[in-house]
């Protein structure tokens, strides 16, 4: 653990008055589950460095969380420190073995209140396998049922595409959440995105919606990034949360550390800005 405050935290980024969000209240009873797939098929934009750190930080705040890792390159197991490439149960198990229960997958992480079901490359074979299923785009959610009563938020770490493996998170979801960095390409990425999500939502999901566009990896200093930020906010208005997190090396560093920003640098700006994220997201789910 590095402690120092090292970096400012970076407000009103957005240019837009920072709406009054309050703190969380501490829940006495907890679930139904809130879940929300972290999404966007390009990849390096923060999906899982958001799932992870966005988890910790609602864990802090006294929610109960579990982290689904659905992205065969395990990058949110790694992040946690979970030596996933050994394991014999995964979320591939849990997604084609139908006697598999969740609670042999599941595996308790360092942080309190936060759980994770891990992946590995097996999960790579999963597409193929599961395409003459019946019902294969709601796999997952099969899978999720019976822990949801246990958890206040399920964080579906997806993988970048937009394939069968994404689709099965969508189809479970309450809500998206779409990290994206602010370059110019992202943008027609985030176009197809949504028409994947309306229709996800017309064909398996009637109660998903986006919830959310976090602004990730923000370089201050490159007029391009402010450019790119602006065209965000004018196609997405208030579904831009406030929160944007500034491009750091904290975050590589806390990938080798195997824990999230907020045990690894508690007082960093990452750290903060990932728990300004979660009151902003405990205040939009209302949980
Ligand atoms: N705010 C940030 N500042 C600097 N590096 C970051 C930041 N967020 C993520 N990274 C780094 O960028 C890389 C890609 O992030 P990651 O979360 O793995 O993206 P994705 O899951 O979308 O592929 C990782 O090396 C991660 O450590
Ligand atoms: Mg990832």
């Amino acid at each position: 653990m590095t402690d120092e405050a090292d970096e400012n935290v970076q407000v009103g980024l957005t240019g837009r008055p920072p709406r009054r969000i309050p703190e969380p209240k501490p829940l006495d009873r907890h679930g139904p589950a809130k879940v929300i797939a972290m999404c966007n098929q390009k990849g390096g934009v923060g999906k899982t460095t958001s799932t992870i750190n966005l988890g910790a930080a609602l864990a802090e705040y006294g929610r109960r969380v579990l982290l689904v890792d659905l992205d065969p390159q395990g990058a949110l197991s790694a992040g946690l420190g979970v030596p996933h490439y050994e394991l014999e149960q995964t979320v591939h198990n849990l997604l084609v073995e139908p006697r598999v229960s969740i609670d042999q997958v599941l595996i308790k992480t360092r942080v309190n209140g936060l759980d994770l079901v891990p992946s590995n490359i097996d999960l790579s074979a999963a597409e193929i396998q599961l395409v003459n299923e019946v019902g294969r785009e709601q796999s997952l959610n099969r899978a999720l049922y019976p822990v949801l009563d246990r958890y206040d938020y399920v964080l579906i770490d997806c993988q970048p595409s937009l394939g069968l493996l994404t689709v099965n998170g969508l189809a479970c979801a309450d809500g998206v959440i779409i990290p994206t960095e602010c370059e110019y390409f992202s943008l027609r990425g985030l176009a197809l995105l949504t028409d994947t999500v309306d229709k996800v939502r017309d064909r398996l999901n009637p109660r998903l919606s986006i919830s959310g566009i976090l602004i990730t990896r923000f370089d201050t200093r490159t007029v391009n990034a402010r450019e790119v930020m602006a065209r965000v906010l004018e196609r997405f208005g208030d579904l831009v949360f406030d929160t944007v997190i500034t491009r750091t090396v904290r975050f590589p560093e806390t990938s080798v550390a195997g824990e999230p920003i907020t045990t690894w640098a508690p007082k960093s700006g990452g750290a903060q800005a990932y728990r300004s994220l979660a009151r902003e997201v405990i205040d939009r789910f209302g949980t």
